[in-house]
């Protein structure tokens, strides 16, 4: 009885409970609703951090380009294809790792400090030693160098270093390593081998070098290979293979299957229209900037920028663009303008997805004006903003473009390796060392 009798009495008060708890409830709903989408960007973002870089890429920029930069660098920090840091340290250190301060002032381009005023979100260490004296390598490339020594230096050197700084540096070598180093607020630290001079003519020695850790081999420095045409430096050099040699397609194939980024900085047109053929994998240029722009033998011509895409007969790529100042310009000339030329008629001619940033800093004498060493990136991508570029692309630009590349890589090498593909066994033709006993 009291149950019925009692909504009547108080039939005006319970109308206002009624209200509130109605809001209560709505209120509850709202707030359960934001914390469920709250957990689930964090989940998200934890699983794929460039979900985070998503959303950060939503808003809008501030008008100041300074500014401007500043914000895209914080959601996608510069991904650097070729630094030469490592060369630094064998010739001004002995490689004495101990000795080295990275984090103070070095004497070329790169330390901690500018590494991260630069907002630098990783790099690759470029573990290169120099071409071989033809004389002492001999026409065929046959007599014993130091190289495959001097490049197991280079990488010591460089993995030192890397774990002298665990604050700063994080160890890479998936796109997955990059992206949780960047999470991390770390540098991640990527090695790659600057010629194929480097393999002892071997894709034996490839296949221990990626075990090592090494994710990229640019075909050639500027010697030919017993794999590979090089473009020389300034002028082309003529040709020995006419672009790849037969082992140097078995090595591209290797690559592939290993997920190496084939690097084709350094190579002929003839060897970087082939191998980007062949290749079933993105390819990069590490540190390569356009011909059109400014014509030398190391810049990428028009005709090869123009077999990189998304469409038929075109392969996914990264042109990299270089900072080197013989390569922007005119004597005297490079500047910051005349390197966001580089990489607007790259944007153009190969598509805004395939152009990034491989400064070859510490590698280079000559640096532009404006970008002198690697606390400078965020002038080119405020010099970019005010040429009108959208949040996106630089994104893209700063090191997006290659992350999707690198993946692209990795999911081949899984594809191939899914499908049972075998390791390439074949042997440099001219090699006298291994006869064939048959016999035994
Ligand atoms: C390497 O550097 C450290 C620190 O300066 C020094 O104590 C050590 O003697 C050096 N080693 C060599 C072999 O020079
Ligand atoms: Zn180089």
């Amino acid at each position: 009885m009291s149950s019925e009798r009692e909504p009547l009495i108080s039939s005006v008060e319970d109308e206002t409970v009624q209200r509130d708890s109605r809001t209560l409830r709505n209120r509850a709903l709202v707030w359960s609703v934001l914390v469920v989408v709250v957990i689930f960007v964090a989940v998200v973002a934890l699983v794929d951090p460039s979900f985070v870089s998503d959303i950060g890429l939503s808003g809008k920029l501030p008008r100041d380009p300074k500014l401007a930069a500043q914000r895209v660098l914080d959601i996608a920090p510069v991904i650097d294809g070729h630094i030469d840091l490592p060369i630094v340290a064998r010739f001004g250190w002995r490689n004495n790792v101990t000795d080295i301060p990275l984090d103070s002032q070095m004497p070329m381009h790169v330390d901690i400090p500018r590494l991260r005023e630069g907002k630098v979100g990783g790099f690759f260490w470029s573990v290169f030693v120099s071409c071989a004296n033809p004389e002492d390598e001999g026409t065929d490339f046959l007599k014993a160098t130091w190289r495959v020594r001097d490049t197991l230096e280079q990488i010591d050197v460089a993995k030192g270093l890397i774990s002298k700084y665990p604050d700063d540096f994080a160890y890479a070598v998936s796109t997955s390593g990059i992206k949780s180093a960047i999470r991390d607020h770390k540098i991640a630290s990527i090695l790659g081998v600057e010629g194929a001079h480097q393999l002892g003519n071997s894709i034996a020695v490839l296949r221990q070098y990626y075990e090592l850790g090494v994710r990229y081999v640019t075909l050639t420095h500027s010697c030919h290979n017993a794999f590979a045409d090089s473009c020389g430096m300034l002028i082309p050099s003529a040709p020995r293979h006419y672009g790849l040699s037969p082992l140097g397609f078995r090595l591209v194939e290797e690559m592939n299957r290993l997920g190496m980024l084939v690097d084709l900085s350094h190579t002929s047109d003839m060897t970087a229209t082939q191998a980007l053929l062949h290749s079933k994998a993105p390819v990069i240029w590490s540190h390569s900037s356009a011909r059109a722009i400014h014509d030398v033998a190391r810049n990428v011509p028009d005709e090869v920028l123009s077999l990189v895409g998304f469409g038929d007969g075109q392969r996914d790529a990264v042109v990299m663009v270089n900072f080197n100042g013989p390569f922007v310009a005119a004597d005297g000339e490079a500047d910051i303008e005349a390197v966001a030329d580089h990489v607007e008629h790259i944007a153009k001619v190969a598509g805004v997805k395939h152009v990034g940033i491989g400064s070859d800093y510490d590698g280079i004498q000559v640096t532009p004006k404006g970008l002198e060493d690697v606390s400078k990136y965020p002038a080119l991508i405020a010099e970019l903003y005010q040429r009108g570029w959208s949040k996106q692309d630089l994104a893209g630009l700063t090191g997006g473009n290659f992350l999707r590349v690198f993946e692209g890589a990795e999911k081949v090498a899984k594809e191939l390796q899914a499908a049972g593909t075998l390791p390439k066994y074949d042997i440099y033709d001219k090699r006298e060392d291994l006869p064939i006993y048959r016999e035994l």
